[in-house]
């Protein structure tokens, strides 16, 4: 990423721990000792294992193999016993009906049904979900970009409206948007490599549109990329 002044740069670090410390915190107020959670697309595992304290187990799950050795390795270094890793595609997991107390994604996927199959009923759902002003310029200049077509309302509404309908009780939902800035054009165009912003990302082709933006949005702590995240957290009704 960019280098921002030294108070932006400072901000943004502030909003994005503010965010993750929300969703973790959201968490732990739910774990217990006696709980199983599932880590929905827990990619290198290093969140999943942090919250291993607070569960009798966690298992998490991700078709990234690679991320899912790191997570081995990581996993046999700190010694944490009570985590498993499995490559599943979390649309169609190995899972029977009810059976996690907890799910969570922290901007993993987000398969409802499946999600509302596998847990517990008055177990929860937690999110970091990405909001529908994420990088929002910068798609209007491509045209094209992750949500762009769908996000026409709220995505956090969007997501009350379907955890609701699939028949979870949303019980917190708060938006999160900070703004990033990069140093440079080639700065920018790295992160792009990296990221699902655009999945078909092509420097070369995407150059004319690229360029464009960072002449519009070139401040004076960098080129503005405004972000914005959700967390939203939910509970599957109780069967009467
Ligand atoms: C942005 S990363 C988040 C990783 C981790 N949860 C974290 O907060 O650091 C999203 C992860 O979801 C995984 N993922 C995407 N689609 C998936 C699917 N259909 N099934 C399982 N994992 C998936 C990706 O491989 C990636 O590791």
């Amino acid at each position: 990423m960019g280098r921002p002044g030294l108070m932006g740069n400072a901000l943004l670090i502030i909003l994005r721990a503010i965010l993750k410390a929300v969703f973790e915190m959201k968490l732990v107020e739910l774990s217990g000792k006696e709980k199983g959670a599932l880590d929905v697309g827990c990619g290198d595992g290093g969140f999943t294992m942090r919250m291993a304290a607070h569960f009798r187990k966690v298992i998490g799950i991700d078709n990234g193999e690679e991320r899912l050795k790191l997570a081995e390795v990581e996993k046999r270094t700190l010694g944490v016993e009570n985590v498993r890793f499995e490559k599943q595609d979390a649309q169609h997991t190995t899972f029977a009906e009810d059976t996690f107390d907890i799910v969570y994604s922290r901007r993993g996927p987000t398969f409802y049904d499946e999600l509302f199959r596998i847990t517990k009923s008055g177990g929860y759902f937690l999110t970091i979900g990405i909001g529908e002003k994420d990088a929002w310029g910068l798609k209007e200049f491509f045209g094209r970009g992750q949500g762009f077509w769908t996000w026409k309302t709220s995505a956090l509404a969007q997501a009350k409206e379907i955890l609701q309908r699939k028949g979870f009780v949303v019980l917190y939902g708060q938006d999160f948007l900070f703004d990033e800035y990069y140093a440079s054009y080639d700065d920018l165009n790295r992160f792009l490599q990296g990221v699902p912003i655009f999945e078909d990302f092509d420097s070369e082709k995407d150059r004319r549109h690229l360029e464009a933006y960072a002449a519009k949005f070139q401040t004076d702590k960098g080129i503005h990329l405004p972000r914005h995240r959700f967390v939203a957290v939910a509970m599957k009704e109780r069967e009467v």
